[in-house]
């Protein structure tokens, strides 16, 4: 059988990286909606500030990862130190103080993984999910934007890996496909593996952050390695080839575990992620670079995992061959 795990990228791919920058662009969000976002959180906070004059709301996720797209729903945070009041109960209250700042479609979800209070803002149309005290999530949201802010190629690369993966239906993890989050880790992990991205928690923290008691600690002074990866030239069409070609043909699913923590992949059997414990099928590995006992492969089922490397591999034969890859790429499944 041919090789394709040592094939050569086709000669042509870089011509592809026009089309592939104007979708990433189309999909950014715009500057109105961008102080749209801020205005909604301003507004959310001098709210529940009334109410509870420590508590702060951060934005997290998406909307402030950088790897957002135009108009995804708005991930918050609120961090209150209520030592009488339970989680469910802060979320109800939370509830009644938005409903009496007119704020519309509220819904508290008090029985999710981690519970929320939904809810649609009328004056700028935007809606939002707010959490409470769910910090690692906002530590995790910096660790990804400060990523971003390295190298000019690592948020085309994603938007398009997040694209792709919509367009294929493989975000959905109720079905037993990926996060976006995930998907933005696998990116970052494949750049540290071509040097175009160093590895922030292996370098001399300079950022620090305690929640619930762990210390958290990285390099954030991103700015001194805006030229990390100017050595590699590769185009963002390259990238994306090399991208799929690593999932579907050279990634080890039975042995390797990837981790932007180290900055490369190490082994299953060190984690002893090699069996199905619970839920938790370890079928493609994903560590969390926080919470390291956390696989974010652990939605992905006996199933799904076959779904997931079929896309892959369709993925990697569409950047190989097809003679419009930025249109083929993302016909939906
Ligand atoms: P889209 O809404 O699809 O554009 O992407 P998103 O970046 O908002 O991603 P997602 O909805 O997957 O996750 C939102 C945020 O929740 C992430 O940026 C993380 O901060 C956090 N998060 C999501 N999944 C996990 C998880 O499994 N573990 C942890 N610790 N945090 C998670
Ligand atoms: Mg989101």
């Amino acid at each position: 059988r041919y090789d394709r795990r040592n094939r050569p990228c086709r000669y042509d791919i870089d011509l592809f990286t026009p089309r592939f920058m104007s979708i990433f662009e189309s999909l950014v969000p715009s500057d109105e909606e961008i102080s749209k976002q801020k205005q909604l959180l301003t507004t959310l906070s001098r709210l529940i500030n009334k109410e509870w004059p420590n508590s702060k709301l951060y934005v997290y996720g998406s909307c402030a990862n950088s790897f957002g797209f135009s108009n995804s729903d708005i991930d918050l945070c609120l961090s209150i130190d209520n030592t009488e009041m339970s989680k469910v109960d802060i979320i109800l209250k939370l509830a009644d103080i938005l409903h009496a700042g007119n704020l519309q479609n509220i819904q508290a979800l008090t029985r999710a993984r981690v519970p929320i209070v939904k809810l649609m803002d009328p004056n700028t149309g935007l809606s939002c999910d707010i959490c409470v005290n769910n910090l690692l999530a906002v530590v995790n949201t910096k660790l990804l934007r400060d990523y971003s802010q390295i190298d000019k190629r690592v948020r085309p690369l994603a938007f398009l890996v997040k694209h792709w993966a919509k367009s294929r239906c493989v975000n959905e993890t109720y079905q037993g496909t990926l996060s976006s989050y995930a998907y933005v880790i696998m990116c970052i992990h494949f750049l540290q593996s071509q040097r175009i991205l160093p590895c922030l928690q292996g370098m001399e923290p300079t950022y620090y952050a305690t929640v619930d008691n762990n210390v958290y600690a990285f390099f954030d002074q991103v700015d001194k390695l805006s030229g990390f990866g100017a050595q590699r030239k590769d185009t963002v069409s390259r990238l994306l080839w090399a991208f799929f070609h690593y999932w579907a043909y050279k990634h080890n699913y039975t042995k390797d575990v990837i981790s932007i923590r180290t900055g490369r992949t190490i082994s299953k059997n060190m984690k002893d992620w090699t069996r199905r414990v619970g839920n938790d099928r370890h079928l493609i590995c994903i560590e969390d670079p926080f919470e390291t006992s956390h696989d974010l492969g652990r939605v992905v089922d006996s199933r799904s995992i076959w779904t997931l490397r079929e896309e892959f591999e369709r993925a990697a034969e569409i950047m190989q061959y097809d003679p419009i890859p930025n249109v083929t790429l993302f016909e939906p499944h």
